[in-house]
């Protein structure tokens, strides 16, 4: 009998470097992270949802939009230094250069492995 273990987002190219998804769900979906408003305030990851921020839907295929960068190592340095990359029609300052500070490391991994599901 064969056991099938079904990842959510499936794919099975698990990138984050085994860091939980699950618990990086939550903490995006959390309205307060640290002493900052969430995630969540600006970004959605239903497609075509934008408020203050670029829905993180399709986030997972990031690595085609810069040469050489992993869709992990896109997503990272977004999260990182947000002005690396810009988003077309989104102006440099939005995003809080905070995370860094807010985030432990565990925590950005985990962030990012959920980032990393939503294909
Ligand atoms: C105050 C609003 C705000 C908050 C809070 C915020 N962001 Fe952003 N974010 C933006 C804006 C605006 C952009 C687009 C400009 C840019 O690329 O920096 C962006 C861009 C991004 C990108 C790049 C998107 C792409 O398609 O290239 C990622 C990834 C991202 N944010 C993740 C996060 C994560 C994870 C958090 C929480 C830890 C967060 N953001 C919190 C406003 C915000």
């Amino acid at each position: 009998m064969a056991l099938t273990v079904v990842a959510c987002g499936g794919g099975g190219d698990d990138s984050g470097g085994g860091a939980d998804a699950a618990a990086g769900e939550k903490l995006f979906a959390s309205a307060v992270i640290g002493t900052q408003a969430g995630c969540i305030t600006c970004h959605r990851w239903t497609p075509d949802e934008v408020i203050v921020g670029p829905s993180m839907a399709g986030i997972a295929d990031a690595g085609d939009r810069e040469a050489g960068k992993s869709a992990e190592d896109y997503i990272r340095e977004s999260i990182l230094t947000p002005d690396t990359y810009l988003v077309e029609g989104f102006p440099a300052g939005t995003m809080p250069q905070v995370w860094g500070d807010e985030l432990s490391d565990e925590q950005l991994n985990q962030i990012v492995a959920y980032l990393l599901t939503l294909k």
